[in-house]
């Protein structure tokens, strides 16, 4: 399928995995509404096709806002043939140590937001016959493991919520659904991830640092997308494994987690400072 000419709805274009598919889409001729909250970075990466792009900065948590954030996205081109719900937030804490504030902040921007969006989005589509939804979810949305705990928790009920969406609008209205399942890729997401009390942790950490290149991964999803896949792993090594642990053998992984949560566990009992995690994935 080519995306020339379509017009693709990305949320968190200002960074990341979000800016590296807005200038995939924008280099396959497609038309590309960039959200977020940062309006210069999102002129930034419109700089490059400004006729071609839309910035339509907004808070995705500002649930108010959206009937008529949605409204100003379909009526720039009469029509979305695609939404990316990609905004998101990370996590570096323990359970024991964190305040049930970031569970919700978490949920929020992770769970709550890509639904509330979709929510005003679909009957359009489903007026339309037509469109393709996606969302940004995460080899954590399928794998729980140590220091993301609200982080798993958000990642996996937006699977449930956009599985349930699939069944209910895909034959019916010829709407197609697609969860990204991203394992570690190069970007902030580590540096904005929050800790115990909420505030960002401010550093990458290797996992990171070491992970997919963001325009590699961009690629991968696009090939994906373009295909309609319902289901887009992008993980390699032992991330691409605990995705198929995860249903060959599950027990094996749990053991996995388990023991790299007791790493993290004598860390903290020893008041060190605690190593990100080998089972991982953002
Ligand atoms: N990198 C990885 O290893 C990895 C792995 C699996 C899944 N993911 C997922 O990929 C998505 C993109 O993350 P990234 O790696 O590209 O990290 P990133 O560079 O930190 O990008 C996060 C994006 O989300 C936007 N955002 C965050 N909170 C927002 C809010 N409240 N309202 C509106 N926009 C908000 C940010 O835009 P503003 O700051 O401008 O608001 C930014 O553009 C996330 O959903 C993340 O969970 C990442």
């Amino acid at each position: 399928m080519s995306f020339a000419q379509k017009t693709i709805w990305i949320t968190g274009a200002s960074s990341g995995i979000g800016e590296a598919l807005a200038n995939a889409f924008v280099q396959q001729g497609a038309k590309v509404i960039l959200s977020g909250r940062r309006v210069e970075a999102l002129n930034r990466v419109a700089a490059q096709a400004p006729e071609r792009c839309l910035v339509l900065p907004f808070e995705s948590t500002d649930y108010p806002a959206l009937p008529e954030v949605v409204e100003r996205a379909w009526a720039w081109n009469g029509q979305v043939d695609m939404l990316i719900n990609n905004a998101g937030v990370s996590q570096r804490s323990l359970a024991l140590d964190t305040h049930l504030d970031v569970y919700r902040q978490l949920i929020e921007v992770d769970y709550m937001a890509p639904l509330a969006l979709t929510q005003w989005l679909l009957p359009k589509m489903v007026e339309r016959r037509s469109g393709h939804l996606a969302v940004v979810s995460s080899v954590a949305g399928k794998v729980g493991t140590p220091l993301r705990s609200g982080y798993c928790g958000a990642k996996h009920a937006v699977i449930g919520y956009f599985d349930a969406i699939r069944a209910e609008v895909e034959a019916a209205y010829g709407i197609a659904v697609s969860v990204i399942l991203p394992g570690s890729v190069h970007t902030s997401v580590a540096i904005n991830a929050l800790s115990a009390d909420g505030s960002a942790r401010g550093q990458s950490d290797p996992n990171i640092e070491n992970g997919m290149d963001v325009n590699v991964a961009a690629e991968q999803i696009l090939a994906g997308l373009a295909e309609r896949q319902r289901e887009i792993p992008i993980a390699e090594g032992i991330e691409a494994m605990a995705l198929k642990l995860r249903v060959a053998n599950p027990e094996q992984l749990y053991s996995l987690t388990a023991q790299e949560g007791a790493r993290l566990a004598a860390q903290r009992e020893a008041g060190g400072s605690l190593d990100p995690s080998n089972i991982r994935s953002d």
